[in-house]
């Protein structure tokens, strides 16, 4: 078996609500193997979010260990942890998140600059990245002279330039109508086929899901599997 790219185990995490502790996840467990899809559906509030962000080193949970390509992420020091999260991992989130006074082939090689990369590969993989999502006619664009799907696919590609291991995506298409929804699965697909990087896709959309390779579900506090 291979060894996974992304695991956790015994994940809890609790808010409190007036003064009484509300427990999110109940010693949640996942692992992700190379290439793999796993969609993580459930209601609003189930804690989806709050699990990706503490797959992805971006929120610490109460009690758990995440490790990354065999590296455990909240074990070492925050340094180390924005270093694992950079090199290892990619994030789309339901609002794109670009930066609206860059172009698009200038956020998607943005990544690839802050890694040390030199300007001209950068704008040479930014570029590739951008056609394999089917914009190599808006790479001078900045966000706000795109269409939603467009924007999402943007985010995309700036996700997968670095060529991670694993990319988290919180609701990728929760913010677009079903026919750019469908395109973006499209093109999620394929990358998914021809890259071999593992996809944790948080959704609301069913098809989305059933797309993926298993499904698990958060339902109060637990996460498990719905099957494939
Ligand atoms: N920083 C926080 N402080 C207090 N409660 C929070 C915080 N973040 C999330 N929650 C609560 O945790 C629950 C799960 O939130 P979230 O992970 O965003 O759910 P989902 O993404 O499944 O909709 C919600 O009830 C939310 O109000
Ligand atoms: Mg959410």
């Amino acid at each position: 078996m291979n060894n996974p790219v992304l695991s956790c185990e015994g994940i809890s995490k609790s808010y409190e609500e007036a003064g009484q502790p509300i427990h999110i996840l109940k010693s949640v467990a996942l692992s992700v193997s190379p290439g793999e899809r796993v969609a993580i559906i459930g209601s609003s509030g189930s804690g989806k979010s709050t699990l990706l962000n503490i797959l992805g080193g971006l929120d610490t949970p109460d009690e758990g260990s995440v490790s990354v390509l065999g590296q455990s992420l909240y074990t070492v020091s925050e340094r180390q942890r924005s270093r694992l999260r950079n090199q290892s991992l990619g994030f789309v989130y339901q609002f794109h998140h670009l930066l609206h006074e860059f172009t698009a082939l200038e956020n998607v090689a943005m990544p690839l600059l802050i890694a040390g990369q030199s300007s001209r590969l950068a704008a040479e993989r930014a570029s590739a990245l951008l056609e394999r999502v089917g914009l190599s006619h808006r790479v001078r664009h900045k966000p706000s002279q795109l269409s939603g799907g467009e924007r999402q696919r943007v985010a995309i590609a700036r996700a997968l330039v670095t060529e991670p291991a694993c990319v988290l995506m919180d609701e990728p298409t929760g913010n677009l109508d079903r026919h750019t929804a469908a395109d973006v699965q499209s093109y999620l697909d394929e990358l998914n086929r021809t890259l071999d990087t593992a996809f944790v896709i948080v959704t609301h959309d069913m098809q989305l899901a059933e797309r993926m390779g298993r499904a698990m579900e958060l339902v109060d506090g637990v996460l498990t599997d719905r099957g494939t």
